[in-house]
């Protein structure tokens, strides 16, 4: 069974699995890794830094929907696929939170005035090496979530 525990940026523990909702069936997070014609598709946040897209699970909504509508305030995308990878769980010292996953395929990328908690879209051919030391990317980008995540696209061999 996939499962690993490390350390995140700020050296809280993280558990991360690709198993179908280990820690929770409603999560409060979700985190959406996007492809947008070849490239990666991410967002700048003001303070954080370069990072995928992601955020909370508004009452009433369910995580695939708070998924797209993040995506969309965020970046101004349309998820036109959302393929669930995996969940982590972050024991931090102002609680737990628990995330999903997901990878996204988008459809349309639409110019808006305002982007909802950040400066907007940022597209990348390629995902840096090392985000070690790169103070450009979000703390998010930084523990092995995300490597471990493009691993996995990679083993199940989903079309980038
Ligand atoms: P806002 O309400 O969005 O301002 O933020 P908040 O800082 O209360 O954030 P949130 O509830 O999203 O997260 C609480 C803490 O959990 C953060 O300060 C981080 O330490 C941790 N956390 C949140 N998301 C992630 C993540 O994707 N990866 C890791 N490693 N930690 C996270």
């Amino acid at each position: 069974m996939k499962q690993y525990t490390f350390q995140d940026f700020y050296r809280n523990t993280v558990e991360l699995s690709f198993t179908d909702h280990p820690y929770s069936k409603a999560p409060k997070h979700v985190w959406v890794l996007c492809r947008f014609k070849g490239q990666w598709l991410l967002t700048e946040h003001p303070r954080r830094g370069i990072e995928f897209p992601g955020g909370k699970v508004e009452e009433g909504e369910t995580a695939e929907e708070a998924a797209v509508r993040e995506v969309f305030e965020e970046t101004g995308a349309s998820v036109d696929a959302l393929t669930y990878l995996g969940q982590y769980r972050v024991r931090g010292k102002g609680g737990t939170i628990i995330k999903n996953v997901y990878f996204a395929t988008i459809e349309k990328l639409k110019v808006k005035a305002h982007y909802f908690e950040t400066n907007g879209p940022l597209l990348l051919k390629h995902l840096p090496r090392s985000f070690e030391n790169n103070n450009k990317y979000s703390f998010m980008m930084k523990d092995q979530v995300l490597q471990r995540s493009l691993a996995y696209l990679s083993d199940q061999q989903i079309e980038l």
